[in-house]
């Protein structure tokens, strides 16, 4: 996916595959004019130049925020010569994006980012650890390819907006992140698992390591559920929360482009 030479950059980070899917809406409208580079937020960042045309973010919001992984990569990425690139965030979500564009732009900010264009995409909401998960999928991902398409245009218009810092919600999203990592304890693998990995596949941050034929997580977990939803035994689950509730893949995004995929 990665084309140095592009003048179009997308960065994404994804757990079941909705926000790679709008990344690659928004790399197809913009590979058009001049080639885009997809690249997924694991790793060390890339040096982005003056050169780039437009830098997009394409992530879900995790409890009214960013995943940390995001956090993480926008901190660190360099964009204090870009000051003419055109950049943009679309946060994938459940329907309440809270803060998430808001953090992402203050963390871009502290190495000579900004946003010129932020909005929330409502997709599939995935988050089967608080409520049991839809069974549309077709439906429901017919009606988001369609809700996508002004924001294609959007992108491809350049437009702008303020992006504000809802400072208050990061409470809330502080208060409920700093445990996240560690509590991949609760993580619970039935003996229907048959050591085929998949989990470990598809996990964005490397957190699953199979030992002894076993899912072993390593407490830097993101809550992505990508482990959850595509095992293919539904061996994994969230203590006893989740063994009823149904699970999500999103349909045009295949596994082996799930994972982690070094910038
Ligand atoms: C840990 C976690 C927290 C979530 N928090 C929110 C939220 O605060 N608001 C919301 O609208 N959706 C929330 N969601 C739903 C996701 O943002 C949404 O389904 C997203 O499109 C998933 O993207 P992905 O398939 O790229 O991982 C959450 C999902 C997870 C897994």
């Amino acid at each position: 996916m990665a084309n140095e030479k592009a003048k179009h950059i997308i960065f994404y980070f994804t757990g079941t595959g909705n926000s790679l899917k709008d990344a690659k809406r928004i790399g197809d409208v913009l590979s058009a004019d001049g080639g885009c580079g997809i690249y997924s937020m694991s790793g060390e960042p890339p040096v982005v130049t003056a050169d780039t045309e437009t830098v997009g973010f394409v992530y879900p919001t995790y409890f009214w925020g960013i995943p940390l992984r995001v956090k993480k990569f926008a901190e660190t990425l360099d964009l204090s010569g870009c000051g003419k690139t055109y950049c943009y965030a679309v946060t994938t979500c459940g329907g309440t994006a809270g803060n998430a564009l808001g953090q992402l732009n203050a963390a871009l900010k502290i190495h000579g980012g900004k946003l010129n264009y932020g909005t929330k995409h409502k997709m599939f909401s995935n988050y089967i650890l608080m409520y049991d998960l839809e069974t549309d999928i077709a439906g429901i991902t017919a009606q988001t390819d369609q809700t996508l398409l002004p924001i294609l245009e959007d992108i491809k218009n350049r437009k702008q907006n303020r992006v504000v810092n809802h400072r208050i919600v990061n409470i809330f999203w502080s208060s409920i992140m700093r445990r996240i990592p560690d509590k991949d304890r609760n993580f619970v693998v039935s003996d229907a698992c048959t050591s085929c990995g998949v989990c470990a596949e598809v996990c964005p941050v490397k957190n699953i390591r199979m030992e002894n034929g076993r899912p072993d997580f390593l407490h830097r977990c993101e809550r992505c559920v990508a482990c959850i939803n595509y095992c293919p035994m539904r061996a994994i689950d969230y203590g006893n929360v989740t063994q009823k509730r149904n699970r999500y893949q999103n349909p045009d995004v295949g596994v082996s482009e799930l994972g982690w995929h070094e910038v």
